[in-house]
Parts: structure tokens; sequence; C-alpha cells
């Protein structure tokens, strides 16, 4: 049997700098365009204003110190799990570091794609809207630390019900005019 609580916490371990990369970036303002408003061979933008070179800095600082926050207390953190005869999967500054890049590289991607569909910025597209930052966190990192297929579909399930969820709360608190 699956050890589900278990793998629910790796995964865990292994999202939160991929949402703290992911969610800080319409944070920062940005002003200035990752593709310096640059066209494509196909005469639309490489990427849109929506991905900005402030957003992305603001985005790979915060996952970067959320990562270097689980570097300092994985001693702590493993040890408690070890009594528990199971593990946290390894974190240090690079592999923190590589969660954010690789977070932030999944959503510009996505936008890539978005644009060469002549998508505007801001167009929804359910599910690679939600996924995009996921696949390009996990792909950066199962490299160097633990991955397995059971965290991946754990982080695929749950990252648009948290959202959801977060987006509501902006919504309440007042800091997006919408629910969604
Ligand atoms: N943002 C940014 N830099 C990034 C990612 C996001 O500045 N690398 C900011 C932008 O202001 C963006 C907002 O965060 O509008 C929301 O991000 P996202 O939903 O990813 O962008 P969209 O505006 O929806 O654009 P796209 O259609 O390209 O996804
Ligand atoms: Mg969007």
């Amino acid at each position: 049997m699956v050890d589900w609580w278990v793998q629910f916490i790796k995964a865990l371990w292994i999202l939160f700098p991929a949402y703290a990369a992911n969610g800080f970036p319409p944070l920062a303002g940005g002003k200035r365009p990752l593709d310096f408003k640059k066209n494509f061979i196909d005469g639309k933008r490489i990427l849109g204003d929506g991905k900005t070179i402030e957003g992305t800095l603001l985005g790979l600082t915060i996952g970067f110190l959320i990562g270097a926050l689980e570097t300092l207390v994985y001693p702590f953190l493993n040890a408690y799990a070890i009594e528990f005869n199971t593990y946290l999967p390894s974190m240090s500054l690079f592999i923190g570091l590589m969660i954010s890049l690789g977070a932030l590289t999944g959503d510009i991607t996505a936008s890539f794609v978005k644009r060469r569909f002549n998508l505007p910025r801001g167009a929804n597209v359910p599910l690679l809207d939600q996924w995009n930052f996921i696949i390009g966190a996990v792909f950066f990192t199962i490299w160097f630390t633990e991955i397995t297929p059971f965290m991946f579909v754990i982080m695929l399930l749950m990252t648009p019900i948290v959202h959801r969820l977060t987006n509501i709360v902006a919504y309440k608190t007042g800091l997006k005019t919408e629910p969604w």
C-alpha cells in the first residue's frame, strides 16, 4: 500500500518553494516585459506583457528564500521524520533555486505556447495555467531530489484546489476583484 500521507508531506516539501515562486510575481507590479515587447517569427508577442523582469526576479528570490528556510530546518524536521521510519526529500540552496527556476520556466513556457495559439495575456487555459509551474519545477528538480510518481500526482491534483482557495481569499481580502 502506498503511504499516501507520507507522500503528501513529501509533495508539500517540494511544493512550498514552487508556490512561492509562482505566487509572488503578481505582487511585483512589473512594467518591463521579459520579451522586451518583441514579436516572434509568427508576428505575435514572444511572451506578452504578463511576464516581466520584476515579477520573475521577485518569484525567483522568494522561492529561493523558502528553499533556504527549508534547508535550514531540514536537519530537525528530517530527524523527526526518521522517528516515524521515513525521511524528507533532500533540500539545499541549489535544489531550492532549481525548484524556483523550474517553476518560473514552466510558467514562461506556457505563456510562449499561449501566444502561439493567439491567446491574449491573461486568457484562462484550465489546467495549463495551474500545472505549468508544477511540471517545470519537477522537471528541473527530479535529478537532484526525490520526486516519486505518486508525489507528482498529488501535486497535480491539489494545485487547482489550492489555486481556487487562494483566489477566493484574495477576493475576500480585496486583493483581487473577481473570486477566480
Ligand atoms: N507576472 C510577472 N512576471 C512573471 C509572472 C507573472 O510580472 N514572470 C505578473 C504579471 O503582472 C501577470 C500576473 O503576474 O499579469 C499574473 O501572472 P500569470 O497569470 O502567469 O500571467 P497572465 O497575465 O495570465 O499572462 P499569460 O496569459 O501570459 O499567462
Ligand atoms: Mg493568468
